[in-house]
């Protein structure tokens, strides 16, 4: 079954509630114009996402909707955390898991990700789990070691329908707001070893229907080109995600070729 293409914005730490009610309010035409062909994500931060899931819900948006991260426990004595319970209580779809920026800023690991991986599944929760190597990495010749290591471990103790719920994002750290890409090779050469890497956990038919999107300083110009490799499903965006006008054209660039 072909698989359905994804592009996810992760809004970071922008936007206030209203700016980002409006901002979802606004990719609503555009989105619903594609009719179901990629499927559109938003991210917003945590005191943005009650009034952008009161706007989807309200206009029965096409739009779904994504935390960037979550604690593992259902409640608990966790200053400044959120649980996977308050998530789903407010209609969110995935929970964006292992980003490189909370494992670099906030001490996430492989460990930490594993958990939340797997409370998510348990909350019906879609986990979109991100890896990705640094430049020194890269540049030592250990990324595809380094990443399946992160896959692995992310992914440790789930079964083929646990699996099925996933979706990878590869983001290479290096390329992420900086302005520089991986060439549409490198990225293709990792997800194929991701998919790879899901077929000696779960089976080669549930790796091949795991969206694998590809992350880091995608813009209208070169979204297509990522898009074009046979392993690449999608795009996790940032800084482009932040305006309809530079968020769109990466969407409809995801359209499949009819
Ligand atoms: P940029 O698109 O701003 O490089 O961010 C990528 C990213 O980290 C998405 O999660």
């Amino acid at each position: 079954m072909a698989r359905l293409p994804m592009v996810a914005g992760n809004w970071k730490m922008h936007k206030t509630g209203g700016q980002g009610a409006i901002l979802t309010q606004n990719l609503e035409y555009p989105v619903r114009d594609i009719k179901g062909a990629v499927e559109v994500v938003v991210a917003p931060p945590f005191t943005a996402l009650q009034s952008v899931s009161s706007s989807i819900e309200f206009d029965k948006s096409p739009v779904k909707l994504a935390a960037q991260t979550m604690h593992w426990e259902d409640e608990g004595a966790y200053t400044g955390e959120v649980s996977p319970v308050m998530l789903t209580n407010l209609r969110v779809d995935y929970v964006i898991l292992g980003h490189s920026e909370r494992r670099e800023y906030c001490a996430e690991t492989d460990v930490t990700v594993n958990r939340k991986v797997r409370a998510a599944l348990s909350h019906k929760l879609r986990p979109l789990v991100c890896c990705g190597e640094s430049l020194a990495t890269r540049e030592g010749g250990g990324a595809t070691a380094f990443v399946e290591r992160q896959i692995r471990e992310g992914l440790a103790g789930l079964d083929a329908r646990d699996a099925e719920q996933l979706v990878i994002a590869y983001e290479p750290i290096w390329a992420i707001g900086t302005g520089r890409t991986a060439t549409p090779a490198q990225a293709q050469e990792m997800c194929k070893h991701i998919r790879a890497t899901l077929a000696a956990l779960f089976g080669p038919a549930v790796a091949g229907d795991i969206r694998i999107l590809y992350g880091g300083s995608v813009k209208p110009e070169n979204a297509a080109l990522f898009f074009g490799q046979p392993d690449v499903d999608g795009a996790l965006v940032g800084g482009a995600s932040l305006a309809v006008e530079t968020f769109m054209p990466i969407v409809t660039a995801a359209i499949p070729a009819a």
